[in-house]
């Protein structure tokens, strides 16, 4: 007697991971309840039918030079993407609901009309008038071809028919296939959609742009598991509350994956920030005790940023906190692993908090030396002088290490009107540099000691 039962698989929605049975924690990216339920489907069957189609090329006879680009003509947009839409890319933009994904996707769409250029608007999210308003607050051109629509098929057909020069689909998790049996936002359909899109924008050389809300409770499929499939992934982020918002590569086919775009969301939209330094410092307590300034790379450019840090007894009971907002967790620790150590100072009957101002996340090591200027403030009670920038990353012996780039991060402070320098010893800048006075330090103990004096 055969089973005529459909076969179904759980599947993890965070990372893809496919078990027979259903798991709490996923085994592969350690998430917990992200299994569902899926339906197994025959796309194995399905995928003969492309190699049926294709045939490789001898490279020698491929045209070079198609690899063009639109430009947005959003300067920060542009950057980020490598220099411009590619043609026949598929881009993932990913992020927290209301972070201003289809903000940012809709005043490119009207960029580009504005620039002659057809742009295909899918939304599954929000009806044509929704769409109206929201153009009409941006004051965006009425040029844009909107589709409100679900149905992944229906997007496809019309999208071939219509042939714009740039397709985007906000959000790829409302879409539905009806070949797949499982609900909207799951892995499958998801992954489906994906698929037919990358299909799409390869045949036809439209470059697609498709939105993912990021969530937390993996209820739906995250951009995550799309990852791998598309040419380009941006995440689109900052602290909803706040004006920023960083857009940020984090796989690009056509470009580098450190550039960065800045916007800040005002009432009639996203306007890009021409000056980072400025917009990251304008808050900045002055003499304060908690707060030192570093000049960090982001891609080719320097931006400064504050750093605060907090420094409190702790309660009795329990280990002291370690709470970081902005950099690595295990940084800090070693930071402050290191100034007990080759510093003397303690902090295990203390909590110690760090922020790094303005939603930035910082990754660069050189930015150590003021992670730990800023918990030693605190912990002093003492200001970091106004006009000082400290520069270095910490080594376990307690060393301050070079840093790249040092004249470009110098040049951008000094325009931000900073005159003073605590820079690693190996550096080859000394002295009187551009009217700006640079000094040296070989260990973090000397450096806290010039920071302090
Ligand atoms: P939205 O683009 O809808 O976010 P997402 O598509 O990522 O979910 O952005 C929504 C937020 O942005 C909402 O809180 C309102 C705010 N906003 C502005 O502040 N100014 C504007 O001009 C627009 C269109 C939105
Ligand atoms: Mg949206």
């Amino acid at each position: 007697m055969s089973s005529k039962k459909n076969k179904t698989s759980f599947v993890c929605s965070n990372c893809g991971y496919i078990s027979p049975k259903w798991l709490g924690k996923c085994p592969d990216c350690a998430q917990w309840d992200s299994f569902t339920e899926e339906l197994q489907n025959k796309s194995n069957t399905g995928y003969k039918k492309f190699l049926e189609k294709a045939r490789p090329l001898s490279l020698s006879s491929v045209v070079s030079g198609n690899e063009t680009r639109i430009k947005t003509s959003i300067e920060e947009f542009d950057r980020v993407l490598g220099g411009g839409i590619v043609y026949g890319s598929l881009v993932l933009i990913g992020g927290d609901p209301g972070i201003g994904k289809s903000t940012l996707m809709l005043q490119a769409a009207s960029s580009l009309t504005a620039l002659g250029k057809k742009v295909l608007y899918v939304s599954g999210e929000e009806s044509a008038s929704q769409i109206k308003l929201r153009s009409e607050r941006l004051e965006s051109s009425g040029g844009i071809l909107v589709l409100p629509e679900t149905s992944l098929e229906i997007v496809i057909a019309l999208a071939l028919e219509e042939k714009p020069d740039v397709l985007i689909i906000d959000s790829v998790q409302t879409l539905f296939s009806e070949e797949i049996g499982s609900a909207p936002g799951s892995l499958s359909q998801v992954r489906e959609a994906a698929v037919k899109f990358m299909e799409f924008s390869k045949k036809q050389g439209i470059p697609t742009f498709l939105v993912g809300h990021v969530t937390k409770e993996g209820t739906i499929a995250g951009p995550r598991v799309l990852e791998h499939m598309v040419d380009t992934v941006l995440y689109f982020e900052g602290d909803p509350g706040k004006f920023y918002r960083i857009l940020r590569a984090v796989k690009n086919r056509f470009g580098s994956t450190n550039e960065i775009g800045l916007f800040e969301m005002k009432e009639r939209g996203l306007f890009g920030i021409s000056n980072p330094s400025s917009a990251f410092l304008s808050e900045r307590p002055v003499n304060v005790p908690g707060s030192a300034v570093t000049a960090t790379m982001e891609g080719t450019r320097p931006i400064l940023i504050e750093i605060q840090g907090l420094v409190s007894n702790s309660g009795f009971g329990g280990p002291p906190r370690r709470t970081v907002v902005g950099i690595d967790q295990n940084r800090l620790a070693l930071i402050i692993a290191v100034m007990e150590k080759k510093v003397g100072l303690h902090f295990s009957d203390h909590d110690v908090f760090v922020n790094v101002v303005g939603g930035v996340r910082v990754s660069e090591p050189a930015s150590d030396l003021a992670v730990a200027a800023s918990i030693a403030s605190s912990f002093f009670d003492s200001p970091v002088q106004g006009e000082m920038i400290v520069l270095g990353e910490i080594g376990l012996t307690g060393e301050i290490r070079g840093v790249t780039n040092q004249e470009k991060r110098i040049i951008e402070a000094e325009k931000m009107g900073f005159k003073k320098f605590i820079l690693p010893e190996s550096s080859t800048i000394k002295g009187d540099f551009k009217g700006v006075e640079i000094i040296t330090a070989s260990n973090l103990s000397k450096a806290m000691d010039l920071i302090f004096q």
